[in-house]
């Protein structure tokens, strides 16, 4: 990230649950604000239009978290962590009175985001907590901000582990593992670029060079294989691992558009 300025990344993800919004049809994902948190930013539309596979993978990641938060809540989880949360809008449109919503971010993208969002007003049972993966302490700076980590908590964690080094993305997994009350994480992920052929390879290459032009490199990638076993290890169980078969199969079937994934993998794990 450019230091003072929020994130080229989670600015692009929210540009394109934006043009998701009028462009495609059905919508897998329903995010009536996404527009309105990029504000005037989204003069990078034209760009962005034909970038329809990362549409789609956002897109599906972020319905598929709000699916296992609405099975969560439904199971009497009353915590929602965003780790991560860019410009996401779930506290915004939160139906649920009983859940209170903890939003983890860099401070120089949370404190822009809070101004784009000053005229709503911040939501009832949100708590901000603009801090630094890689340098604070991730179960103490929650608890400090009031979540409790002895009860249950859900856990989104989407669009953010390739930005961190391996070990960070293990350490805050057995870091958010260890909190007593049980947690359920939703985070996605890149696959070694050495496993990926053909146009995919080529799409992962040009994104990977467009990120690291704005400051924000990929530097961690993970065999499926092999995180299961680091996920099993530090006690995770029900561990799914959805890449673009399940998730074209699960958000994508019977659309005659051909919006669909080409890359990227989601889990869904619990303790
Ligand atoms: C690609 S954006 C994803 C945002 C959001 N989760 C979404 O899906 O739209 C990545 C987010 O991770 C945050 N981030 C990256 N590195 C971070 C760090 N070291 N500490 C805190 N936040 C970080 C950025 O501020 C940004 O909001």
């Amino acid at each position: 990230m450019k230091v003072g300025e929020p994130s080229g990344t989670a600015l692009a993800a929210a540009a394109h649950r934006a043009i998701h919004q009028e462009t495609d049809a059905p919508l897998v994902f329903e995010d009536p604000l996404a527009a309105t948190v990029l504000g005037p930013l989204r003069g990078a539309r034209a760009e962005l239009l034909g970038r329809r596979p990362m549409r789609a993978f956002i897109c599906a990641r972020s319905e598929l978290a709000e699916d296992a938060l609405a099975d969560a809540v439904a199971r009497g989880v009353t915590q929602y962590l965003l780790l991560g949360a860019g410009l996401d809008t779930f506290a915004w449109r939160n139906p649920y009175p009983t859940l209170r919503v903890f939003e983890a971010d860099h401070p120089d993208t949370q404190g822009w985001k809070r101004r784009r969002l000053a005229d709503k007003g911040d939501p009832p049972g949100l708590t901000f907590v603009p801090m630094d993966f890689e340098r604070q302490p991730l179960v103490e700076t929650l608890s400090d901000a009031g979540l409790d980590p002895d009860q249950p908590v859900f856990v989104t964690w989407l669009g953010v582990t390739p930005y961190l080094e391996s070990e960070t993305v293990m350490d805050t997994l057995e870091a958010l593992a260890s909190m007593g009350g049980g947690v359920e994480v939703v985070f996605d992920y890149g696959p070694p670029p050495a496993s990926l052929t053909g146009l995919i390879r080529a799409a992962f290459d040009r994104r990977a060079a467009r990120v690291a032009a704005e400051g924000e490199p990929w530097v961690s990638a993970f065999e499926p294989t092999d995180l299961a076993a680091g996920l099993a290890q530090l006690g995770y169980v029900r561990i799914e691992d959805l890449g673009p078969a399940e998730l074209n199969a699960r958000y994508f079937r019977d659309r005659d558009d051909g919006l669909r994934v080409l890359a990227g993998r989601v889990v869904r794990a619990r303790t």
